[in-house]
């Protein structure tokens, strides 16, 4: 294979850029050419499609955002949109392509390897929900983020004898709520794969308040529910003082931690590794730190799930 291209799609991650930079470069080195396309699986479709150096990527690999943008595109969904996206590959040549992005942006490469064309998929999101990987690209970057933001929390909550309600993203997962929680001492946290458990949080609040505990931070996943409306519960259950902050999409950017940059550069230069290898249709990942590859049906077919034993840990730790 001589030319390949590659894009990102979906929510943005931290580190998407290194792993950019890893696809091209890894592609030059070994003598092929490289296309950037521009905004995910919309660009494709629309042929926004341009060449690759060496200088492309060059000053990026601590960058947050992608260079080569992101968009989510319901046209890539059908069939039309896809058999669109192929009529772009074939026009510029492009013989393979690697997708960086989240489950979302695989179900695009899985329709386009089925319909013969080679994709590679690199896990790319913040929300650490990808299963056949330990992590994903911009997990580490945005706990960090969220970790800094409720240590600044904590310092007023304690001033203030107030309790917090901080949201932090995650629709279907609990990653980032959960280790945030235990980076932090948190006293609750609310996650997705265990939404039930709203009483806990308020008897771990009374009992904490009758030993006179006086802040307190509890984390809620955004697909738990509105941290305004636990805020909300919270003060009526309790009658403490409650504040609510919703960290948003600071999370999604900011510059990539170390450990983003050295995942998101194996994987990108791994991806390229299995396109020389003429494989398709597979996902890279790490797992206990060593280089693995899953065939994408199986990724998407599989749910990911927090680790129930640090959960438990995060109660314990808690009480
Ligand atoms: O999938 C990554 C993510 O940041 C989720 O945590 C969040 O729910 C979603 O994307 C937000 O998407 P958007 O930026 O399109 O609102």
């Amino acid at each position: 294979m001589k030319k390949i291209g590659v894009l990102t799609s979906g929510g943005d991650a931290p580190g998407m850029n290194a792993a950019i930079r890893a696809v091209v470069r890894k592609a030059i080195y070994h003598n092929m050419e490289v296309y950037g396309v521009k905004y995910g699986f919309q660009g494709l479709i629309e042929g926004n499609i341009e060449k690759m150096e060496l200088g492309s990527v060059g000053d990026i690999i601590q960058r947050g955002g992608t260079k080569l943008y992101s968009a989510r595109c319901d046209e890539f969904k059908t069939e039309e949109g896809q058999l669109k996206g192929i009529d772009q590959l074939n026009k510029f040549g492009i013989e393979g392509l690697v997708v960086i992005g989240g489950d979302g942006s695989f179900m695009g490469a899985k329709k386009l390897t089925e319909k013969g064309y080679p994709c590679i998929g690199v896990p790319g999101t913040i929300d650490n929900d990808i299963p056949g990987t330990d992590f994903t690209i911009g997990f580490d970057t945005a706990l960090n983020t969220i970790i800094e933001a409720i240590d600044k929390i904590r310092d007023t909550a304690t001033s203030h004898e107030r309790t917090y309600v901080v949201e932090v993203m995650g629709r279907d997962a609990g990653d980032l709520a959960l280790w945030a929680g235990l980076a932090d001492g948190a006293e609750s946290v609310l996650i997705p794969e265990k939404p039930d458990e709203f009483h806990e949080v308020i008897e771990r609040l009374k009992r904490g308040h009758d030993r006179g505990k006086k802040h307190s931070i509890i984390i809620v996943a955004e697909g738990v529910g509105s941290g305004v409306e636990f805020g909300q519960r919270i003060k009526e259950a309790t009658n403490l003082e409650t504040r609510v902050t919703v960290l948003g999409h600071t999370q999604r950017g900011g510059s990539p931690t170390a450990t983003d940059r050295v995942l998101a550069s194996r994987l990108g230069a791994f991806a390229v590794d299995l396109i020389i290898e003429g494989k398709a249709g597979r996902v890279v990942g790490i797992e206990r730190n060593q280089l693995v590859d899953h065939d994408i049906l199986e990724v998407l077919n599989q749910k990911h799930t927090v680790d129930f034993d640090m959960y438990r840990l995060s109660k314990e730790l808690s009480i």
